[in-house]
């Protein structure tokens, strides 16, 4: 009883004891949560900082697998390839070259940290000259676009070319229809059954992807990617997206951006029972560490608070450019 006679039920937290409160925490960061980006260019002994990412590096395959060794040492359990070709044309035709440099570095880390679980991004826009995600279709009224069917049969061949190095999952990012079974139904033909999909189910058009534009040199050259990327200000969008991928034989689905689409996290949560990823993408990345180098945040307390909310609001995997220091903090 309080002093006015009322039954208090208030937790009293103030004086609560501080493994209890522990105890007590329904969402916890785990390692096993973290899915580490990579970005990796052709060469060897590359470890170039990427000015758009602080403490982000473009490295070579054996650079990357150096990483990935020294990151599975740490307790990290996954990370996520973008690779970076010498040569880019329209077609995008680096990005299913079988001794291209994702294919080349998928093996090395394989080789490295064989039990770091390598998953690759599928997309064209890194190998393709005008930085859009398949190759470009100039309708009747003159208006560029992508051709969607096109890219579609490139995607394919992309994944089954990861997936023959040794990928463990292909990711693809590039938001086409009925990309997911284009590649469920290649993969299946070249045997590799055993190989999951992670889609990028929930991709919204965001500003929030360009410091990653300039990491993976993939900006574009014209027009904008708001013909097959959501519209932010479109949430019922959401549930047709992941069921679409799900129909179509996603193993995993992806909400992305993250911490600013709390929100669709939740609701893609509620929508199904299947694994669910987040992307913290570079942009949120970005006003994170900008934040900090300027003294208004501190580093490890925020970016905890942030990286534990992604989770809470129902992702079960997080992909962050924080899953280093992370993984040395938790
Ligand atoms: C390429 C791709 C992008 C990102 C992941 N894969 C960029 C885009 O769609 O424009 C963004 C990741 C980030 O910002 O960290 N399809
Ligand atoms: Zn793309």
């Amino acid at each position: 009883m309080n002093g006015f006679g009322f039954p208090t039920r208030r937790m009293r937290r103030l004086r609560m004891h501080a493994t209890l409160r522990e105890m007590l925490a329904e969402v916890r960061l785990d390692r096993m949560d973290l899915i580490a980006p990579l970005f990796v260019r052709e060469g060897e002994g590359i470890r170039r900082p990427i000015a758009a990412l602080p403490g982000q590096f473009q490295l070579s395959p054996d650079t990357a697998a150096e990483t990935a060794r020294r990151w599975s040492d740490l307790g990290l359990r996954a990370v996520l390839l973008f690779g970076i070709p010498k040569c880019k044309d329209a077609a995008g035709s680096g990005a299913w070259d079988p001794a291209g440099v994702v294919p080349q570095a998928v093996a090395q880390i394989k080789r490295a940290a064989p039990e770091m679980v390598v998953i690759t991004d599928v997309c064209l826009c890194e190998y393709t000259n005008h930085g859009h995600c398949g190759p470009i279709t100039t309708g009747a009224d003159g208006a560029r676009t992508v051709d969607n069917d096109a890219a579609l049969l490139s995607l394919a061949r992309v994944a089954v070319a990861h997936a023959r190095s040794g990928a463990d999952v292909v990711a693809p990012s590039d938001m086409m229809d009925g990309r997911v079974a284009a590649i469920r139904s290649a993969l299946d033909d070249q045997g590799l059954i055993h190989t999951p999909i992670m889609s990028y189910a929930v991709k919204f058009a965001s500003q929030l992807y360009a410091p990653f534009r300039e990491a993976a040199e993939g900006s574009l050259r014209f027009g904008d990617r708001r013909s097959h990327q959501m519209d932010f200000r479109a949430p019922r969008q959401v549930r047709p997206e992941v069921m679409l991928d799900l129909q179509e034989g996603a193993d995993i689905v992806m909400v992305k951006p993250a911490a600013t689409y709390l929100d669709v996290i939740q609701t893609v949560r509620a929508a199904c029972d299947a694994p669910l990823a987040a992307y913290h993408v570079s942009g949120e990345y970005g006003m994170l560490v900008a934040a900090v180098q300027l003294g208004f945040l501190e580093e490890r307390a925020a970016v905890m608070e942030v990286t534990t909310a992604i989770k809470r609001a129902g992702a079960d995997l997080i992909i962050t450019y924080f899953a280093e220091k992370l993984a040395g903090w938790l």
